[in-house]
């Protein structure tokens, strides 16, 4: 039965049952407007608003500078030490570990009510000269399982998920690299410090983590796939999968949330966990952002690092926060597509009545004249003044998405019901809460807005150089074009 039959089905019934006409079902259902919902102002709370956290990497050394300290307190709910859990710091000669600048993150996360993720047991750099030396096995083995058995005891309760092996993979394979831990202990080595990582501290959430591994048809996602899949199949524990995302000026590939996706359809949680990205264009951004809001188990986010000067890519300016401390354009957009928004700096006001103007035909969405009826479809047309068939009421819904009614009709914007293809032209229809009437708005750098439906993962636009007036508004692929953007006036 599609989608729609069920609809007219459950209509009907509803009337049967309540002795009510079809008609009188439809008004009352007309006016059930999703509950506002006042836009949180941090990443960190919007990102919570939504189940998830948002996090960066911290330097022990710029605790105390009080610009930097002010802004994770205010910003961030979880922390990746960026480089003190690593083992040159922790274990720089054998037996011999140094937990301080590690324990002073953690005292700074507790004392704030932040979590963190340990970072990380078993990578091939920074790794000390007399582990790498090492060319026996039983060696190696002891060294490793008591590397990771002393630092996971050391803050066991304290780490809500660890990176047990980070960049095992070599680039542009589906094979590991070539590592002391690889060359002496062979493939087994990665399941070995996961299994040892669960009996220390089982409440700890265990990872595997690394880079480029964000474009679903690369052979390195591919490889780290497969291996992520045998450990399931097998009951080798891990329970996540980091994606670092280190980004150049495009940002994320496309196949970006295909590739989430896919992993968490294995039965692990997928996070962001390093994420920048070089000029920092607020587009990007947004699309990553938006690809962890389309993956239910897309747990959370990190960035690495604050502000521009902390970033090890401080030359290309990747981060969210300037050098002295200021929002960047990146912020916003992150900030909204969340679903969060200050609510006073030009963002979109939940229960505020605006139009939509796309930006490449200058027209707006508009409900043909007189047309009232679901499945009314939609289409661009000049502005008429403030006329009721182009007016849209924004009500923010609980997931941070908008509902958006029309005022003419009291009918929303709705993507027909399990129809998600590129191209699916968009409704008038009852509200009714369905996903495929929540739609998330990513600012743009043009401070237009991005539109993507939640149920389709995909963006409202008039179809590419169709601007005319008449011109239909479906659903595409998000694609950062004009054609896609909406200025709500
Ligand atoms: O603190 C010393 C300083 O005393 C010394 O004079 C100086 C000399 O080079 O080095 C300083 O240490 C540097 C450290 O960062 C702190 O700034 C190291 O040389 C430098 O190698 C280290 O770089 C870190 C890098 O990992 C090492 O591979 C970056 O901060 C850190 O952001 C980066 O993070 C990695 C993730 O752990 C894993 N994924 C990739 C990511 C980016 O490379």
């Amino acid at each position: 039965m599609s989608w729609l039959n069920e609809r007219t089905r459950l209509r009907k019934a509803l009337a049967s049952v309540t002795g009510l006409t079809a008609g009188t079902v439809l008004a009352l259902a007309g006016t059930a407007a999703p509950a506002a919902h006042a836009a949180s102002s941090t990443l960190g709370a919007a990102a919570a608003d939504s189940g998830r956290y948002f996090g960066t990497a911290v330097a022990a050394g710029r605790l105390g500078d009080s610009t930097y300290s002010t802004i994770l307190d205010r910003e961030f709910n979880m922390i990746t030490p960026e480089n003190e859990m690593k083992w040159d710091t922790t274990e720089p000669s054998r037996g011999n570990f140094n937990f301080g600048p590690g324990d002073q993150i953690v005292g700074h996360a507790t004392a704030h009510g932040q979590r963190m993720r340990g970072h990380t047991l078993v990578w091939h750099s920074q790794l000390p000269a007399w582990v790498s030396g090492i060319r026996d096995a039983n060696t190696l083995r002891t060294v490793m399982n008591n590397h990771i058995t002393t630092v996971m005891n050391h803050y066991k309760g304290k780490i809500y998920a660890w990176d047990v092996v980070n960049e095992a993979f070599a680039d542009g394979s589906t094979q590991h690299r070539s590592s002391v831990f690889q060359d002496v202990l062979g493939n087994g080595f990665i399941e070995e410090a996961f299994r040892t990582a669960r009996a220390v501290d089982p409440s700890a959430k265990l990872c595997y983590n690394d880079y480029n591994i964000e474009n679903w048809s690369d052979a390195k996602t591919q490889g780290v796939y497969t291996m992520v899949r045998d450990f399931k199949s097998r009951g080798v524990p891990i329970d996540c999968v980091g994606f670092q995302s280190h980004f150049g000026t495009g940002g994320p590939p496309s196949s970006f949330q295909t590739t989430l996706a896919n992993f968490a359809a294995l039965g692990v949680d997928v996070q962001i966990t390093e994420l920048d990205i070089a000029q920092a264009s607020p587009t990007a951004y947004a699309n990553t952002v938006q690809a962890c809001m389309n993956v239910p188990r897309c747990t959370g986010i990190t960035v690495w690092g604050i502000r521009d000067s902390d970033s090890w890519r401080s030359g290309e300016n990747p981060l969210l926060f300037s050098g002295n401390g200021s929002k960047k354009p990146a912020y916003d957009a992150v900030l909204s597509t969340l679903g969060g928004g200050t609510g006073n700096s030009g963002g979109i006001v939940s229960g505020q009545v605006y139009s939509l103007s796309d930006v490449a035909a200058g027209r707006v969405l508009d409900v043909p004249s007189g047309q009232t009826a679901n499945g009314t479809p939609l289409q661009d047309w000049d502005a008429n003044g403030a006329a009721a068939n182009q007016q849209w009421r924004a009500n923010q819904n609980d997931d941070g998405s908008y509902t958006l009614t029309n005022v003419g009709s009291g009918r929303v914007l709705d993507e027909p019901g399990g129809q998600t293809g590129n191209g699916t032209r968009m409704e008038l229809w009852d509200a009714n809460g369905g996903a495929n009437q929540h739609w998330r708005a990513s600012r743009n750098g043009d401070g237009s807005y991005t539109l993507i439906n939640v149920a389709s993962g995909r963006a409202l636009e008039i179809p590419g150089g169709q601007t005319a007036n008449g011109a239909p508004v479906q659903i595409w692929d998000s694609s950062g074009g004009a054609n896609q953007h909406w200025n709500f006036g």
